[in-house]
């Protein structure tokens, strides 16, 4: 599975895999529900509520770099691994080497030599899917991507995980990606670019709705437009948010930044704050449908994108959505983390 990039990076065994939106389907293949291998023994989220032992991981170790803050991911990754039977060392990049210049290229060597597993998180603007693709160039060991400034696989796969856990199936259910006004920081484009290039593989009908200048890149329409049409999904892309939700059967009302029209770091501008309307509201949820699910990667703005009556209302999945994370990585962890290979040993 080469020449895609959707888990983004990964690495398996002596294989490049450079993975775009056909990972969760090459995942699903061996296990439908939850990516798993194919002899794993039950599925993962039942396993942890029945307190089985799931040590497949056992004397395994990886590394997690972070050039930036996490909650969710970090930690789904560090406990997962520990659930694993494994140990996963968090690293703060900017006190590690890097922060005086060592290469990529070093780092990954010399982590994957110590361990079996690689996962970065570098959201920088041009500058993080470039950096874990440098690392998977040199690693022996999987690298997986945290999140980069065009991808977050593991939430996108945490997403999939709950509708389908919330309707038990994903065929032409609405699902609307909308643009939401947040000041907090410009946020990567990687959530949005992960949902609509996932989802529609799954017969989602994907709505993508935004203010002029918040686009996303045009080869991210084109490649979701192809997977809709091969898989039976769609993607209707509008600047009216009440349209967005119309009828939805799913909202993601979520902040990103204007990078592609506008490479500019400032935070807030009046541009920015013209925007106010974009935010999720008890009068937006009532144009959906009444079984609409609102869901968000968070952290939430929860001044600007959405109101604590939505978040913390009976249609909010958020908190399902974030658990669904160290079920995800637990998965992407299994299927891929590996014993050393002969031709490993220097
Ligand atoms: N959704 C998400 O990736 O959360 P963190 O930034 O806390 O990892």
């Amino acid at each position: 599975i080469v020449g895609n990039e959707y888990i983004d990076v990964i690495k398996y065994k002596d294989v490049l895999i450079v993975y775009d939106e056909d990972a969760p389907s090459f995942l699903r293949e061996r296990n439908p529900r939850l990516f798993l291998p194919e002899d794993a023994p039950s599925d993962l989220k039942d396993a942890f509520y029945a307190n089985e032992k799931t040590n497949w991981l056992e004397g395994k170790t990886g590394f997690l770099m972070f050039f930036e803050q996490s909650t969710r991911t970090r930690n789904s990754f560090e406990s997962g691994m520990a659930q694993l039977g494994g140990h996963a060392t968090f690293l703060d990049t900017s006190m590690m080497q890097i922060s005086h210049g060592e290469s990529a290229k070093d780092t990954a060597v010399i982590l994957s030599s110590f361990g079996h597993m690689i996962a970065c998180r570098y959201c920088n603007w041009g500058l993080g899917n470039k950096y874990i693709r440098e690392m998977a160039k040199w690693s022996t060991v999987p690298i997986i991507n945290l999140q980069c400034d065009l991808y977050h696989p593991m939430q996108a796969l945490a997403d999939l995980m709950t509708i389908e856990d919330e309707f038990g199936h994903t065929k032409n259910l609405k699902v609307s990606v909308i643009w939401a006004m947040a000041t907090t920081h410009k946020k990567p484009i990687s959530v949005p670019v992960s949902q609509v290039l996932l989802f529609p593989r799954y017969g989602i009908d994907v709505t993508l709705a935004y203010p002029e200048g918040y686009d996303l890149p045009d080869w991210v329409i084109e490649k979701a437009r192809k997977n809709a049409a091969e898989n039976g999904g769609s993607l209707t892309i509008t600047h009216d948010m009440e349209a967005a939700y119309r009828d939805a059967d799913v909202v993601f009302p979520k902040n990103w930044g204007s990078w592609v029209t506008n490479q500019s770091t400032t935070v807030v501008d009046d541009a920015l704050l013209a925007l106010k309307a974009w935010k999720c509201t008890p009068e937006m949820m009532k144009l959906a449908k009444p079984s609409c699910r609102y869901m968000h990667a968070l952290p939430a703005d929860r001044v600007n994108e959405v109101v604590d009556e939505v978040i913390d209302g009976p249609q909010s999945v958020v908190y399902q959505e974030a658990e669904n994370r160290i079920h995800t990585a637990k998965a992407v962890m299994s299927l891929f983390v590996h014993d050393k290979l002969p031709g490993d040993r220097r």
